[in-house]
């Protein structure tokens, strides 16, 4: 290759990165900006300084995530920031408010937000010390590592002041899960965030690799030979065009006496070009370095589970490898046999997330485990269906759908059931094969989900369509602009959380 990648390039810079997050009853001296909550109606703090009607003539209205910013003479400055209507307050509202603080002090790196006013909004005080720490420290996650200087202050430190009733171990016990699942989440913005030369399949092996040394994870990695020894023809196939080599990893993490054991797949097409069937030069091509999100959630969110204290045994498959077109690029009407031997003819080499996962599909179902959930970046027809704050949800068992919903929810990373409707799966026919990988022109992310279906021999199975949550064009409350990490959290969470459906 002539492009030269310095070697020593880190794909993974918030590892690096710390915030420390303490729990007081008092505002520290050494805050340089400090944020008071304020409800849309009822009294204002009298720290505020200033009564509802000049919030109001100020245009505060105290909807979750307004701020307004009150000059002050000397010292830290003051951030109201709105948490809505009086007692609906929920963890997710929180978390997205302090993120709207974290954004109005971008400018700060030592804050401070005053909790006292909401000792008896009914939230836990460890889930409030959690999801402070979640929003604060991903709102201000910036992918800085290409850039000769950072063009925003680093959050340093965040201090949640509580009153002396509230039970501050809590607050810290919560605060110390906030930090482990937010760098689950910016490890997997990191990797996606890449650009696809500087993370390729190889890299990604070796990344994974460090990264399962250091979490108690085991790692294999397999190259191409070890691939077509296991007869991995969707990934191999995808990667038939490409000059760089594919890889799969699989992590393994074994707690002592696992209660139970759940298989995570996820789609690793470093770049996705569309192959023979090339897209077009626009937005969303650009876009394509991101479509190993589902990949880069996986190994982000095991990356967390020892320290999580998970107890079940978790196994998880990354399917690498870049989609590109050249003379031995797979071709249109070329048929692929995947492993465990079903014939898959490609009809479009663009729909190739479905291939690579299938080979993992089988891999994960010969182990036997009580569910699996895959990830992947799959159909632009899922961000059509419900834009980029949802993902697809689709599953073959309602009760672990139920527990996906369960973990969606408590990270809001939002999922959206939609249906496996098997009145769509004759679209998947093929005259040649056993199955095509291109279904009709509508209902794109069901005729997806039921291609993958085909793999998962009736263990129970949901697949998380995340095309549309993979990234956001702006900074929306945790959210910050390009890759969201969207799914390291919720993986992690459905985790810990898991029983055997
Ligand atoms: N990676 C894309 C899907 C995607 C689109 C992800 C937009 C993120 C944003 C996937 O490989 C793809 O190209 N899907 C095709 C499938 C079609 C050919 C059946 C699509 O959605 O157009
Ligand atoms: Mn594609
Ligand atoms: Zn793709």
């Amino acid at each position: 290759m002539t492009v030269v990648i310095d070697p020593s390039f880190d794909p993974a810079p918030s590892l690096s990165q710390t915030v420390d997050v303490t729990v007081a009853t008092g505002i520290p001296a050494t805050a340089d900006a400090v944020a008071i909550a304020v409800a849309s109606e009822g009294p204002v703090a009298e720290a505020v300084g200033f009564n509802r009607e000049s919030l109001i003539a100020a245009g505060f209205t105290g909807s979750v995530g307004s701020t307004l910013n009150l000059p002050q003479p000397t010292g830290a400055a003051k951030v109201i920031v709105g948490i809505g209507a009086p007692d609906s307050l929920t963890p997710a509202t929180l978390r997205d408010a302090t993120a709207a603080f974290a954004r109005a002090a971008g400018k700060h790196g030592h804050l401070s937000f005053d909790l006292r006013g909401l000792s008896g909004s009914g939230i836990d005080p460890a889930v409030a010390g959690q999801v402070v720490t979640e929003g604060a420290v991903l709102a201000r996650y910036r992918y800085n590592a290409l850039k000769s200087e950072p063009e925003s202050a680093p959050l340093e430190s965040l201090t949640i002041v509580v009153d002396e009733a509230t039970n501050d171990a809590a607050v810290r016990e919560g605060v110390a899960r906030g930090l482990i699942l937010s760098r689950a989440g910016s490890l997997a913005r990191d990797l996606a965030n890449t650009p696809p030369r500087h993370l390729n399949a190889v890299k990604m092996g070796e990344i994974a690799t460090a990264i399962g040394a250091q979490t108690g994870l085991e790692v294999e990695v397999f190259d191409r030979q070890q691939l077509i020894d296991l007869g991995c023809g969707g990934l191999l196939g995808v990667n038939a065009g490409s000059t760089e080599e594919p890889r799969m990893v699989k992590l393994t993490y074994r707690p002592e006496n696992g209660k139970g054991h759940l298989a995570l797949v996820g789609k690793g097409i470093m770049y996705d070009s569309g192959g023979i069937s090339l897209k077009p030069s626009n937005a969303m091509h650009l876009a394509m370095k991101m479509d190993m999100s589902g990949a880069a959630a996986v190994l982000a969110s095991m990356s967390v589970l020892k320290e999580l204290g998970a107890s079940v045994t978790v196994t998880g498959y990354l399917m690498c490898t870049d989609n590109m077109p050249s003379g031995s690029a797979t071709k249109l009407g070329d048929v692929l046999t995947i492993r465990g031997g079903t014939t898959v003819e490609v009809k479009n080499t663009d729909a190739e997330g479905r291939l690579v996962m299938a080979d993992a599909l089988v891999l994960a179902s010969e182990t036997k485990p009580d569910a699996i959930i895959d990830i992947a970046t799959l159909t632009g027809a899922c961000l059509v269906a419900l834009g980029p704050d949802m993902a697809g949800l689709l599953g073959n068992n309602q009760g672990f759908v139920d527990q996906v919903k369960a973990a969606a929810e408590t990270t809001d990373e939002t999922a959206w059931q939609l249906p496996l409707d098997h009145r769509y799966r004759d679209q998947l026919k093929s005259d040649v094969a056993d199955i095509s990988n291109l279904g009709g022109e509508y209902a794109g992310a069901t005729t997806a989900a039921l291609f993958l279906n085909e793999f998962v021999d009736g263990i129970p199975w949901a697949h998380l369509d995340i095309a549309g949550t993979m990234k956001v064009d702006k900074d929306a409350s945790w959210r910050s602009i390009g890759a969201t990490g969207f799914g390291a959290r919720l993986l992690a969470e459905l985790a810990v959380g898991f029983e055997r459906p």
